[in-house]
């Protein structure tokens, strides 16, 4: 929290990315990468859903756990999933009490704006560091009917007057999601946390994006998302070429077997 904060007042970028898993968020906290996400991303990209709505508490905690098992430096930011906060401070402080105690998470994000402060102030004053979401937010996507970019228009003073109450109210970042690139600029320099962008162009203090896209996983990738690898088509090289060698008798050698 301290480190992203001295990143901003140095100018410094960083990035964030997703994790699920033990073995990718090593990977990943080894890079340096000093923020991990175990987003509620993972209803589509670990649990096949096709939104993030039908995610659990239950279902997010051993991700997350994982992840802190798995990484050593990087701060683990657990995403509050549909329905586990918006009823209540009380409930919000509850199911992010759970993150932190039972899966060791160290921050929550929670998606919204104004109607979510409640629920941010009561987390920061218990100690929790609360990250913020804005722009499209998933869960809200039955009032968006669809997912597009948001903040268009006179609906940008409303991003930008929700940004300014999160942080009043303490939030610790924003994640902007799908803006127009002048927004996310005039959000983050307006600011003094920093805004971490997903589809919100170059001028956000961050950049987060799910691993599986950043890695070619992801079948249909948003516009917003580069591919930094094809890990798709590595993979299915590879399990076809398990698949042959195994019916052609060419797996195992005594190279791989006990004698
Ligand atoms: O769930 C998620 O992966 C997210 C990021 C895309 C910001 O919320
Ligand atoms: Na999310």
């Amino acid at each position: 929290m301290r480190d992203v904060a001295a990143a901003k007042e140095r100018g410094e970028k960083w990035p964030m990315v997703t994790a699920y898993d033990a073995m990718t968020a090593r990977i990943f906290d080894e890079a340096g990468i000093p923020v991990l996400l175990v987003g509620d991303s993972a209803a589509m990209v670990v649990y096949g859903y096709d939104s993030t709505l039908p995610v659990s508490v239950d279902d997010l905690m051993p991700l997350t756990a994982a992840v802190v098992r798995g990484s050593s430096r990087a701060m683990v930011v657990a995403d509050l999933p549909f329905g586990s906060y918006q009823a209540s401070p009380q409930q919000a402080l509850e199911t992010a009490v759970r993150f932190m105690k039972e899966a060791g998470a160290h921050a929550v994000k929670l998606e919204g704006g104004r109607r979510v402060l409640p629920q941010v102030e009561a987390l920061v004053s218990a100690g929790i560091p609360v990250m913020a979401h804005l722009g499209l937010t998933p869960q809200s996507v039955n009032v968006f009917g669809g997912y597009r970019v948001q903040g268009r228009g006179q609906s940008g003073d409303e991003l930008m007057a929700d940004a300014k109450d999160l942080e009043a109210a303490g939030a610790f970042a924003v994640v902007l999601e799908c803006v127009p690139t002048d927004l996310a600029e005039r959000v983050t320099t307006s600011l003094s946390i920093p805004t971490i962008g997903i589809g919100a162009g170059p001028s956000t203090d961050a950049q987060v994006l799910v691993w599986q896209d950043l890695m070619g996983l992801t079948e249909r990738p948003a516009k917003f998302v580069k591919k930094y690898f094809n890990l798709a088509e590595e993979m299915d090289r590879a399990v076809r070429s398990f698949a042959g060698e195994v019916a052609g008798g060419a797996f195992p050698t005594p190279e791989h077997s006990y004698h």
